[in-house]
């Protein structure tokens, strides 16, 4: 495979919580968290509602540094990146994109005006004459008609929405995308062609995606690799279709077991075994324990150990 864009290396993140009239606490939000993002390639981080997924986003995007560990873009650490002019070329570079698709959008401005300041700020058109030009194939890469330019975010689907935003990744000249959820708030409907169209920009154009959500069924979809994360640590990390076939954690299978969909890879696995969510308190109290070691399971398969005794 092709040296990562992004490398997170073994990151931990402390968050101070309390103070007013308690005293601070420190809590552990990243318990030291590994994973790598290639170009033209999709990661799942795959989790429940707390984990630390976003955390991980907005480490990677530098809204604040890491408490212990590195994160490279290909091969520097962002720690380094310090200047404005360097902040915002990297914020160009990796760019996130929301669950709330028109929450990131100003109800008051066009979509002509989302596409055409990233394009000027971040110098992607050397001169204003190309812009009709790079506004039409921004629209075309994520199909949306010519006339969505003179439009308002409120006349538009939350689909629709969510293109835009993507469309304002690659206006701003992204090759890595933290997609955050992006498109849980979307009709099931809708879902598809968002979720299609970032596979076209991933094939096509070679971004590279981190994929975050809650949901085994669409990471099987969109993501090559996929790593499952419970309380701040990955668990269990490495080929979607080898997780999903032949998951060995305790918490990988009560993620599945909670899939209801028979047709997907893993769904007889869930008619076999045992009804993993009756256990869900037992499983998650097994599982919270921070573990080191791992075992390799196969060619691209890891999975972290577990408290087999609580
Ligand atoms: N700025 C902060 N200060 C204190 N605690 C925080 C902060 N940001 C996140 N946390 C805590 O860190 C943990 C992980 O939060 P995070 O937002 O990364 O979860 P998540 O996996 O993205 O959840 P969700 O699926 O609900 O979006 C949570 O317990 C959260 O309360
Ligand atoms: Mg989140």
């Amino acid at each position: 495979m092709s040296s990562p864009i992004l490398q997170v290396n073994n990151v931990i993140k402390d968050f101070t919580v309390g103070g007013g009239f308690g005293k601070p606490e420190n809590f552990r939000a990243l318990q030291g968290i590994s994973f790598d993002i290639h170009a033209g390639k999709t990661l799942a981080l795959v989790g429940e509602s707390g984990c630390g997924k976003s955390t991980c986003a907005r480490l990677m995007t530098k809204v604040y540094p890491a408490t212990e560990g590195e994160i490279l873009f290909n091969g520097r650490n962002i720690n380094e990146i310090t200047s404005r002019k360097e902040i915002l070329e990297y914020r160009g570079k990796v760019q996130m994109v929301f669950q709330d698709p028109f929450g990131s959008l100003n109800p008051t401005h066009t979509i002509e005006h989302h596409l055409t300041r990233p394009l000027k700020i971040h110098k992607q058109i050397k001169h204003a004459s190309e812009l009709p030009k790079r506004l039409a194939e921004l629209l075309n890469m994520v199909e949306l008609a010519p006339d969505t330019l003179k439009k308002f975010p409120h006349e538009l689907s939350g689909g629709q929405r969510q293109r835009v935003n993507l469309a304002r990744a690659l206006a701003v000249g992204a090759q890595v995308i933290l997609a955050d959820e992006p498109t849980s708030m979307l009709d099931v409907s809708i879902r598809l062609g968002v979720l299609n169209l970032m596979q076209r920009m991933k094939k096509d154009l070679g971004i590279g995606f981190l994929y975050i959500t809650h949901d085994l069924a669409t990471a099987h979809y969109i993501a090559e690799e996929t790593a499952v994360m419970y309380k701040g640590q990955i668990v269990e990390w490495g080929d979607t279709q080898s997780i999903l076939s032949n998951p060995q954690h305790p918490y990988t299978k009560l993620l599945i077991s909670a899939v209801p969909d028979p047709d997907l890879p893993f769904g007889k696995l869930v008619q076999s075994e045992p009804n993993y969510s009756n256990d869900a308190d037992l499983i998650r109290q097994r599982c919270s324990t921070i573990q080191t070691e791992t075992e390799q399971v196969g060619h691209n398969h890891f999975v972290k150990q577990w408290d087999s005794a609580a």
